[in-house]
């Protein structure tokens, strides 16, 4: 929804990789448009507020038109005062070897802080995507200390993982991105993820009539659940500018609304396909510009029955986890 009342934008980990990427797009206007004066609140740890200040005249070198003030922080109170979006980016990466659920121990600390300042201080119309691993369950975490909230303002990233399912069924099939519609990504952002063509069409015909199971079980699926894997294998260090895309996809489509496109977007659960209700879970998703609603009446087949069933029973596994650990009643 463009509007020229301008919009507070919270992201933390302002000094990470994902950031240095994330916020030039924002103050350029990628997600509210370009209409839209933005100020970015800038959230740190203080022994990375000088590298953030150092970003931030970086920012101001850009002389981006929209950008109408950075302020910059260590306390959540302050960052979330007022604001309309949160990107909550700051937390530790995985290393090479780790699974993402292995970073909840230390992780998982950071969002019940950060869901309680966003409680008590943040705009009525606030929006968060949580991106730091494991997100499915630090978006949990988040949202349960933010009970004043509406549940569904609180997200988690798959959209990286539904535009790689997007990139690898564009070159396999020879064909633009812009062709495809209805991949979605089930679950949670992790190697159980379940990236389903069933409904996929390109230029409006079926995928499924296209591709030999073969290669969407034995390569397409595996290839997109282990990309993160494969970026760190490669890169040494975890995916950043792609990820920040996918950031920026997601936010802007809740906000400008996708027309009836679907998109994949974790959301807490309403108990749809009987996925349990408040874990935060990968759906098939289309925006109005205010709220994200699941696609329902999707008649599932037995292949989907099992692969979601796979991915929430970890999403179940991590949530009883973090109960135990009290971060969570
Ligand atoms: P990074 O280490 O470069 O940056 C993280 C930043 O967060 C650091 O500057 C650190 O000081 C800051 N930070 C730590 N604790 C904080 C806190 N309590 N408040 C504010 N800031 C804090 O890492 P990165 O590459 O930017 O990745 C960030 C996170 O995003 C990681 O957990 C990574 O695994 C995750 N990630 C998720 C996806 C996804 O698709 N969901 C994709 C890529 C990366
Ligand atoms: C990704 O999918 O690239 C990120 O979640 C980083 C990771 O740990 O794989």
């Amino acid at each position: 929804m463009s509007t020229n009342e301008t919009k507070k934008v919270v992201v933390t980990g302002a000094a990470g990789q994902i950031a240095y990427s994330l916020l030039f797009r924002i103050a350029n206007g990628d997600v509210y448009g370009k209409e839209t004066p933005v100020e970015l609140k800038l959230l740190e740890i203080p022994q990375a507020v000088k590298a953030t200040e150092g970003v931030a005249m970086e920012l101001l070198d850009s002389a981006f038109p929209l950008l109408k003030n950075i302020e910059i922080t260590d306390d959540a109170n302050k960052a979330f005062d007022s604001a309309n979006m949160g990107f909550l980016v700051g937390a530790k990466p995985r290393g090479k070897g780790m699974e993402r659920a292995d970073l909840l121990a230390e992780n998982g600390k950071i969002f019940g802080p950060q869901g309680k300042a966003i409680n008590d201080n943040a705009a009525d119309d606030i929006r968060i995507l949580v991106v730091g691993n494991p997100a499915n369950t630090n978006a949990l975490i988040a949202q349960q200390h933010a009970q004043d909230v509406p549940a569904e303002r609180f997200t988690a990233m798959v959209r990286l993982d539904h535009n790689r399912a997007m990139s690898q069924l564009a070159t396999k099939l020879g064909v633009s991105s812009t062709e495809l519609e209805k991949i979605v990504v089930w679950g949670n952002h992790s190697g159980t993820q379940f990236p389903d063509l069933t409904n996929a069409t390109v230029g409006g015909e079926s995928v499924m009539d296209k591709i030999d199971q073969d290669w969407y079980t034995g390569e397409f699926i595996p290839k997109v659940a282990g990309r993160g894997g494969a970026i760190i294998e490669a890169r040494g260090s975890s995916s950043a500018a792609s990820a920040a895309s996918a950031a920026i996809d997601h936010m802007h489509d809740w906000v400008n609304g996708t027309n009836g496109k679907w998109v994949s977007a974790a959301l807490p659960s309403d108990g749809s396909y009987g996925i349990p209700e408040g874990i935060v879970s990968g759906f098939p998703v289309t925006s109005n510009g205010c709220k994200w609603e699941i696609v329902q009446g999707l008649d599932l087949t037995d292949f989907q029955k099992e692969r979601i069933a796979k991915t929430v029973e970890e999403l179940e596994s991590e949530r009883d986890t973090v109960r135990k650990n009290g971060l969570i009643d």
